[in-house]
């Protein structure tokens, strides 16, 4: 009895006590809140309904923008019903807005090496079948993974933490949710400094978590629009991974593997929310702690870029709107004529017979012969390839014979007899027809096939063509996929539902999928994303195929598989390269997906020519290769829109240094090609010439980016992220960790107010070439005449190579180092050098035949030695010599005399040897001074000084 007199009594306290107490207590500050009406037209009404909690701020100035007014309590989730090793279940008990939520639910954490695993989600859904290689990886650091309750509440949550005990997830925000189409979790996280997540234009490197933002990621046909303060569009590929910058510096990387319509939305607890409206949630936390080390640890997960062929690095020329071969020859010819470095001219829709895949046009005869004789000057061929196939001519008709699959109906009865019956070979198939740019209507090909037919026949499309016209890469474009027009039909009223479907109503045979009835819960699930509420009257399948379409032979909708459609397609692709040319070469793919980088580069889509996409280009090369797509560039000049000379002259001296390094132009628009304007090709000429004599740099960058999982192209944070300022610096960038470029992005411009992270740094400008730069802040003159403003690193040694007109030319060059002294400290650096274009059996880059030399350089007052030691070096490559040293900062007179090749006498070219002691220049040169092919393995160069 007095037992229960005591409970009661303890509950009577409770709820006297707490409950005036608990209502305010569940109110949340406005900077850490969780949207429970993410979707537009929150209510009062509606939001209460939902279990959450409404409080309008609309009169608080103070409340960050985009704050919402109606939240989750932090009480909000799924109960932990047991936990048993690593294996937690979840039980649901609060409301899910968009369905009931999955009970039980599985929670499973693993550790793979240094990265830590966490699985949210029951063995039944789906996950992408991405064949990730998850090879472990190492760190110094260790992540913990503990589970907890929110307060009293029973409410599940996680930390994922470092051995210091900072905590890089929290989940005891609340809001977490597990329906069959509504996923969500959040998370406070340690720091504001957010980097990645993507595809999308940023105008800041670093996210903006003063204020709520919400990225949409969903694969669409859409340029960039750097023109607006904020655009949060989601474009052409899909990136769930972001990097963060620890109060101490450190970082880590977080990425959640999930293909469906998703969405991030960042805020400034700070904290953000991942929501998804399907599969489940593979989460991968890398603990860095540099950040290079994160994503090594992330390409290790997902898997290592490719090695492009070396001419693939070449400067490439391209234009939408050539009206024939004719046009092509005269543009390529002037800029060659202009002294223009070009490795590849590229050919886009305009090749094609009517837009059809693997055919040429009427305006295209002399085509063949012409790739020959770009052969003979040693340039290279690439030609754009979209995904949809028109469906009556060869190319289908060989893909049915291969027993090829399509995205097609998941039923007869949806299947748009009107249209579908016009075609003899797709008339009794349920190949769901769309239309791009061929003159009647397409089919899809389903490259998730898991027979691998459609792949098969794929590469044999391009082994075909191949045999008239001897391409060496592969452009793919419109993978998206992009489907023009695609419309909805109403099921309710049968003869609306006809006439929508039928073509000799409708204008063109255009694409319609259903938007009400049993048919439509795919096209519309009770939350569809921002992707869709950004753009009014859309829908899931706005821009592409319905939502209901069957991929993966039949066994998947594409509402699970449309992100993975252009990572599909490039993984085909890639692997017909070899089979098709039987050289290694380039994938360059429009739509992209975690892991897209093991298969192909990537260019930054239809950007405009405006100062604007110009300056959100250094942000978007940056991020790419956050992603694992180091092979990245943005359409020099500008796409869309007419470009001018000053903005074309200024993208060029950037683009030079974007590892894909093209310049592409719209339909329509005035020329652009470099050689148009004599100041345009003059600075092409310039920056060019400098890419090309660091090439050899830039390749070694790709390998170790191959080999190990790097970036190429890095922020400035990665390599100093304890400097605050370099945490924002979003206008210049580095090459590896030792070149650093500054250029100018705006109109007018004439120095660039670039930042130089306290370290040694030298100018590479001509006007100020070898000159120490002062850390800080600096203003660098940045001429339209001259180079860009770019430097290299004391402490580090780069390769490269006199620079020829083209790579194949450049090659033959002897090579030179340039060693960048820093004080106290040895300098080092690699050369990577093979075949340029053989092939990596089995993709294994650990046994492709390479000369890979690691380079040191010790100084001290009596003198120097530079040494060189051959790691994997294969006797089946032949290298040019290495004739020149120059080293920068060099502080001492050597004596030119006491010069020894392992204890030999060199003897200098006294003609290009010099130290100059103003300058601190030094450079030693010699014909044929250092042999690095393989049967030599070592060498060392010493000198001293002048007493
Ligand atoms: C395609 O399927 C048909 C019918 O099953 C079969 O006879 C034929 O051999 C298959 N062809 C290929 C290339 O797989
Ligand atoms: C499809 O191709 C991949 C890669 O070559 C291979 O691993 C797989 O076994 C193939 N699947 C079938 C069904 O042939
Ligand atoms: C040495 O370097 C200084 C500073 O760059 C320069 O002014 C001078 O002309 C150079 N001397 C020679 C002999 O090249």
């Amino acid at each position: 009895m007095l037992g229960k007199f005591v409970l009661l009594y303890f509950l009577l306290v409770f709820v006297t006590n707490f409950g005036l107490a608990q209502e305010q207590d569940q109110s949340v500050d406005v900077t850490r809140r969780v949207d429970c009406y993410p979707e537009p037209g929150a209510t009062e009404a509606a939001c209460v309904a939902r279990g959450c909690i409404y409080e309008n701020e609309a009169n608080q100035p103070s409340a960050p923008v985009g704050t919402p007014w109606c939240y989750y309590p932090t009480t909000s989730g799924f109960t932990k019903k047991s936990e048993n090793g690593q294996n937690i279940v979840l039980e649901a008990t609060t409301k899910n807005p968009y369905g009931d939520n999955i009970s039980p639910l599985n929670v499973k954490y693993r550790s793979n090496g240094a990265t830590l695993l966490v699985t949210i989600g029951n063995d039944d859904r789906y996950v992408p079948p991405i064949d990730i290689p998850q090879a472990p990886s190492t760190s110094t650091e260790t992540l913990k993974f503990e589970s907890g309750i929110i307060g009293f509440s029973g409410i599940f949550s996680f930390k994922v933490s470092r051995t210091n005990g900072v905590s890089l997830w929290d989940t005891s925000i609340g809001g977490m949710q597990f329906a069959d189409k509504f996923i969500q979790i959040a998370t406070y996280l340690p720091s504001k400094n957010i980097y990645g997540f993507g595809d999308h234009v940023h105008k800041k490197i670093k996210h903006n978590l003063e204020r709520y933002t919400v990225w949409p990621m969903f694969a669409r046909d859409i340029g960039p629009d750097s023109g607006s303060a904020l655009s949060t569009q989601n474009l052409y590929g899909v990136h769930p991974f972001y990097m963060c910058i620890e109060s101490d510096g450190k970082a880590h990387g977080v990425f959640i593997l999930n293909s469906n319509a998703q969405e991030v939305e960042t805020g400034p607890g700070p904290h953000l929310t991942y929501r998804t409206i399907g599969g489940r949630l593979d989460l991968a936390f890398f603990p860095g702690p540099t950040p290079e080390q994160v994503i090594q640890q992330y390409l290790l997960h997902i898997g290592k870029p490719f090695l492009p062929a070396y001419w693939a690095l070449g400067y490439q020329l391209c234009r939408w709107g050539y009206t024939g071969l004719d046009e092509m020859k005269k543009v390529v010819a002037r800029n060659q004529a202009a002294g223009i470095p070009l490795d590849v001219p590229i050919a886009d829709i305009d090749y094609m017979n009517h837009y059809l895949d693997f055919t040429e046009g009427d305006a295209w005869s002399g085509f063949p012969a012409y790739v020959d004789q770009l052969h003979a000057q040693g340039l290279h061929l690439i030609l754009i390839f979209d995904p949809a196939i028109e469906v009556d001519y060869g190319s289908f008709s060989r893909a049915l014979t291969a027993n090829a699959s399509f995205i097609s109906w998941p039923s007869d009865s949806l299947v748009p007899h009107a249209i579908q019956d016009q075609y003899p070979m797709a008339k009794n198939t349920r190949v769901m027809l769309g239309n791009v740019w061929p003159d009647r209507n397409t089919a899809f090909p389903d490259f998730l096939d898991p027979t691998n037919k459609t792949n098969l026949w794929w590469a044999q499309e391009f082994q075909t063509l191949r045999k008239v016209l001897a391409f060496d890469g592969m452009w793919i474009d419109m993978n998206e996929p992009s489907n023009f027009d695609t419309a909805g039909y109403s099921t309710k009223s049968s003869a609306k539902s006809r006439a929508a479907r039928d073509p000799s109503v409708l204008a063109s045979s255009k694409l319609a999928c259903p938007i009400d009835g049993s048919d439509s819960t795919l096209e519309i699930p009770p939350y569809q994303t921002w992707a869709v509420y950004l753009h009014q009257g859309e829908y899931l399948f706005s821009k592409t195929l319905c939502m209901l379409g069957k991929t993966t032979g039949g066994q998947q909708n594409f509402f699970d598989t449309k992100n993975l459609y252009g990572w599909s397609e490039a993984r085909a692709t890639y692997r017909a390269l070899p089979k098709t040319t039987g050289k290694r070469g380039a994938v360059i793919s429009r739509s992209t997906f975690a892991s897209s980088g093991r298969y192909g580069g990537h260019w930054l889509g239809d950007n405009t020519a405006r100062w604007e996409d110009l300056q959100t280009s250094v942000i978007g090369i940056m991020e790419f290769n956050m992603f694992g797509l180091p092979y990245v560039g943005s359409d020099i000049c500008g796409f869309n829109g007419a470009s001018n000379e000053e903005l074309c002259l200024r993208w060029h001296q950037f683009g030079a240094f974007s590892s894909f390094s093209r310049d592409h132009n719209s339909e329509g628009q005035p020329d652009q090609d470099p050689a148009v304007w004599p100041s345009v090709a003059q600075a092409a000429r310039i920056a060019l010439t400098f890419r090309y004599y660091y090439i050899p740099y830039l390749y070694s960058l790709h390998y170790s980016a191959s080999r190990y999982g790097a970036t190429v192209i890095r922020p400035l944070f990665f390599e100093f992220p304890k400097d605050g300022e370099a945490l924002e610096i979003s206008e210049q960038f580095l090459w590896g960790s030792a070149l650093m470029i500054a250029p100018a992005l705006y109109q007018g411009q004439t120095t660039v107010h670039a930042y130089f992270p306290a370290d040694t740094w030298y100018s590479l400008q001509p006007e100020t070439y070898g000159q120490r730069m002062l850390s800080g802040f600096n203003d660098v003159s940045a001429p339209l005449s001259s180079l860009t403003p770019v430097f290299v690193r004391g402490g580090y040694i780069l390769p490269r190579q006199f620079p020829g007109t083209t790579t194949t030319a450049s090659r033959l060059s002897p090579f030179e180092v340039l060693i960048a002294f820093k004080a106290n400290t040895a300098s080092a650096g690699d050369l990577y050098y093979d075949g340029g274009d053989d092939l990596l059996p089995n993709d294994d880059i650990e046994q492709h035949p390479r000369l890979h030399w690691q380079f040191s350089f010790t100084y001290s007052s009596f003198g120097a030695a530079f040494g060189g030691n051959c790691e994997g070096c294969s006797t089946s490559v032949k290298s040019p010599t290495l004739d020149t040293i120059e080293i920068l900062g060099y502080p001492t007179q050597p004596s030119f005399d006491g010069i020894k090749l392992n204890g030999k006498s060199v003897n200098l070219d006294l003609t290009k040897s010099f130290y100059n002691s103003t300058s601190q220049q030094l450079i030693l040169s010699s014909k044929g001074m250092i042999d690095l092919s393989a049967n030599v393995k070592k060498f060392t160069l010493t000198f001293v000084n002048s007493a």
